[in-house]
């Protein structure tokens, strides 16, 4: 997937926008003269990180949901539109314990219900923008099981379902929603495993590489798909294997019932 250029005057919104990829991100979007707003934690050091992009600041907690909404409300306030949403904030957990319930939901609570209030908040502005993108940054470990840190990939594995059960819904709105799954790359969030990746000489992605992927998304996105993005691969799309179809008493493939499908698939 090669990303194209942006429609000119485009606004974006990036949650964690001045971590890793969120810096990586801002970067290239402002070479594409696109208005970008960060929304992170609250800190001087944010601040100054988006200053210095040439970006907005807006303080965001995702996992307060009412904020998200205020959030986008001032992206519109103050910039007149909203055109893409990457809903990429998350942590990943540090606990040795086999199961850490507390650190399992704030794992949770951010990387994927961030997600869920992000979206809620960002669906009417696309609207109003006349359609639009929500890319959503989840995580290899969202497609296969992540033993280290269950939390971190029930979250990225939530999130990716999330996108796919989303997407149909939205369509026949011109918002697609995809989520990108990079492996482990080069930010601030692989600090605890950085030197075991250097000793065993394991590559990591660039941060450039995964921005360049989240602008793939957004410019060149299927709606429901989650990209992969693996050094030396680039970013492609993951085969879902499907799940076996029911049978009717006569053996026939069982058809779902329209009412339970999405109206823009009837
Ligand atoms: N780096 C990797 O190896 C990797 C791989 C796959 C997916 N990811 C995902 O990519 C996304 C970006 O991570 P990164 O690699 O840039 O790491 P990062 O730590 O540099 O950036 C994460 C950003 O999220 C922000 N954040 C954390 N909690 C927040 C909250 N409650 N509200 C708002 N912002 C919050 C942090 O302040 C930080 O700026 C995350 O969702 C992460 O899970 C990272």
């Amino acid at each position: 997937m090669t990303a194209t250029t942006p429609a000119p005057g485009s606004v974006a919104l990036i949650t964690g926008g001045t971590g890793g990829f969120g810096r990586a991100l801002a970067t290239k979007l402002r070479a594409l003269d696109v208005t970008v707003v960060l929304a992170d934690l609250d800190s001087e050091r944010n601040r100054q990180v988006a200053t210095e992009l040439d970006s907005s600041f807006v303080v965001l907690d995702v996992t307060d949901r009412a904020a998200n909404a205020a959030v986008v409300a001032q992206v519109e306030a103050e910039h007149g539109r909203l055109d893409a949403a990457f809903l990429n904030a998350g942590i990943a957990g540090k606990s040795r314990e086999a199961l850490d319930v507390d650190e399992f939901l704030r794992v949770v609570d951010i990387d994927l219900f961030g997600v869920v209030y992000g979206t809620e908040a960002a669906l009417p502005a696309l609207r109003r923008a006349g359609g639009g993108s929500i890319v959503v940054t989840a995580s290899l470990a969202g497609l296969s099981p992540m033993s280290t840190d269950p939390g971190y990939s029930v979250a990225k594995g939530g999130a990716v379902a999330f996108v796919r059960s989303m997407a149909p819904r939205l369509v026949g709105e011109d918002i697609v929603v995809t989520a990108i799954c990079p492996g482990f790359a080069d930010t601030a969030i692989i600090d605890p495993l950085r030197e075991e990746f250097a000793k065993a000489d394991f590559p990591v992605l660039t941060a450039e590489e995964v921005a360049d992927a989240m602008i793939a998304a957004w410019t060149q996105g299927e709606p429901g798909a989650a990209y992969i993005v693996q050094p030396g691969i680039g970013a492609v799309p993951y085969k879902f294997k499907g799940v076996p179809s029911a049978k009717t008493a006569s053996g026939e493939t069982a058809v779902v019932p329209e009412a339970l499908r999405p109206p823009s698939m009837r």
